[in-house]
């Protein structure tokens, strides 16, 4: 019974997970926020919506995250900044609209590579392609048929759990 509680609260949480937004690590990883990560490389290859949440993992005692404009991004320039990103070296931001974001951190460390610009698009988010069954992961979209999948797949996991 125990069982069964845990898979049901499992399978709400992925529901509504999944129905979120997507969440980037700026830099890659979740304590990427660092000096000498080519952040241009990791931008461009990410695909940025209205709605996703960018995340800044750091040492919040050496570095901070600094919302500027673009001038300000090309030019290192930390004070008069728009927003104050730093809070506990774990923050989140989210991206509400289609534009480009700009982001450095101050202390001198954008000279250090430590600047990011983010250019938010705003198309829905593609559907995922159907998930072999090898790569159901790769299933977890946003649309109904992707929950569908997922909760299918889910039942089968519970139903197979409980047949022992
Ligand atoms: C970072 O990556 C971009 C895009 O691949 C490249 O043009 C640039 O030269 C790289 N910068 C550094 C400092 O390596
Ligand atoms: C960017 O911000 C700087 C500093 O506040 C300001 O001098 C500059 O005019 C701004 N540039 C743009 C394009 O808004
Ligand atoms: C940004 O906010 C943090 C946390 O509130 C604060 O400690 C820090 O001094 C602020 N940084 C700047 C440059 O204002
Ligand atoms: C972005 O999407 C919203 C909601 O769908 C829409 O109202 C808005 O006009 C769109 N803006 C642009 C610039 O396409």
């Amino acid at each position: 019974m125990k069982e069964m509680v845990w898979i049901i609260v499992l399978v709400t949480t992925m529901t509504i997970k999944m129905a979120e937004a997507e969440v980037h690590y700026v830099g890659g990883g979740k304590d990427n926020w660092a000096p000498n990560v080519n952040f241009s490389e990791w931008s461009i290859h990410e695909h940025f919506y209205v709605g996703d949440w960018l995340y800044f993992g750091y040492d919040k005692n050496t570095y901070n995250v600094l919302e500027v404009n673009k001038t300000s991004y090309e030019k290192c320039i930390e004070t008069d900044f728009i927003s104050n990103i730093t809070r506990g070296g774990r923050d989140v931001f989210e991206l509400t609209e289609p534009r480009l974001y700009y982001f450095l951190s101050g202390r001198g460390f954008c000279w250090q590579g430590m600047k990011v610009a983010i250019k938010v698009v705003n198309a829905s988010r593609p559907s995922p392609s159907p998930p072999s069954p090898k790569s159901a992961a790769s299933g977890l979209g946003c649309n109904n048929n992707g929950r569908i999948q997922v909760l299918l797949l889910l039942s089968a996991l519970v139903f197979s759990f409980f047949s022992h």
